[in-house]
């Protein structure tokens, strides 16, 4: 399956719009100086005030590369993001399929759409102490995601929510079969949540992405022990020194 060159320079353009790369979107995230940083945003590095995502320009071409690649080699199923902000990352799956002209397959978009938990150390200790959960900024609401799916005129029935704390939606979601999971829920809980409910459904030849793997301990820590529980050793590919993804095998 091939896309147009048309529909590259739609994709192209809607990553750039969802990076706030074009009108220079400035950061609001707490270690930086609240200016734009190119380099930042192109490594995702930084929360942008106004823009759709904040993983990147990397590991938004690395989704959208992950999109051909299943599309091409005819990886069945779905295309699933836990933990979506803003939406951006959904977004870009949506148009992507819209460039394609493919009607048969869902973007699920899991999230709180109220922020992170916070921390339960008794049962997942790799997380005392986070405070992701304090951030107000990272808590985006579901009629704004909506709103932000309109936008960009991708607000339609290929496009599901799944509203609440992972471990309340995941395990009782109504997915199939997934070509695509995208994990970005930062924490060991919710990292692990995602992959204890959902990379079974992944399609053999699908891809598993984490966004937070090289950024933050207790992410990598979950994808660690879940990979060591049951014996996953498809190699880790590095997209960016932050997000990783494997092939499932
Ligand atoms: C880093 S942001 C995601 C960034 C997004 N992928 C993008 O494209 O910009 C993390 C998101 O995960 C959600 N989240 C984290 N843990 C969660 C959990 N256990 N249950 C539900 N939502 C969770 C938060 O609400 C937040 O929207």
């Amino acid at each position: 399956m091939l896309l147009s060159e048309p529909g590259k320079l739609y994709l192209d353009l809607i990553e750039n719009c969802l990076l706030g790369l074009i009108y220079e979107d400035p950061s609001q995230d707490p270690w930086s100086d609240g200016g734009f940083d190119r380099e930042s945003r192109m490594m995702g590095r930084d929360w942008p005030l106004k823009a759709h995502s904040m993983i990147g320009k990397a590991r938004m071409s690395n989704l959208r590369a992950a999109v051909d690649y299943v599309l091409a080699h005819n990886i069945s199923g779905d295309f699933i993001e836990t933990g979506v902000w803003r939406g951006g990352a959904c977004i870009l799956m949506r148009a992507a399929l819209k460039a394609y002209g493919i009607a048969d397959r869902i973007v699920w978009a899991a999230d709180s759409f109220e922020g992170l938990p916070p921390p339960d150390a008794v049962h997942y200790a790799a997380d005392a102490g986070d405070q992701h959960h304090e951030f107000a900024q990272l808590a985006v609401s579901l009629e704004e995601v909506r709103s932000n799916f309109a936008a960009y005129g991708l607000l339609d029935d290929q496009v599901r929510f799944l509203k609440g704390w992972f471990k309340d939606t995941l395990p009782t979601a109504p997915v199939d079969q997934l070509a695509i999971l995208r994990l970005d829920g930062d924490m060991y809980e919710s990292t692990m949540d995602g992959l204890r409910s959902l990379f079974h459904k992944v399609s053999t030849g699908g891809v598993v992405i984490v966004d937070d793997y090289g950024a933050i301990a207790s992410c990598r820590e979950a994808v660690e022990d879940y990979r060591k529980e049951f014996g996953i050793d498809s190699p880790i590919m590095p997209i960016d020194g932050i997000g990783i993804y494997w092939i499932k095998t």
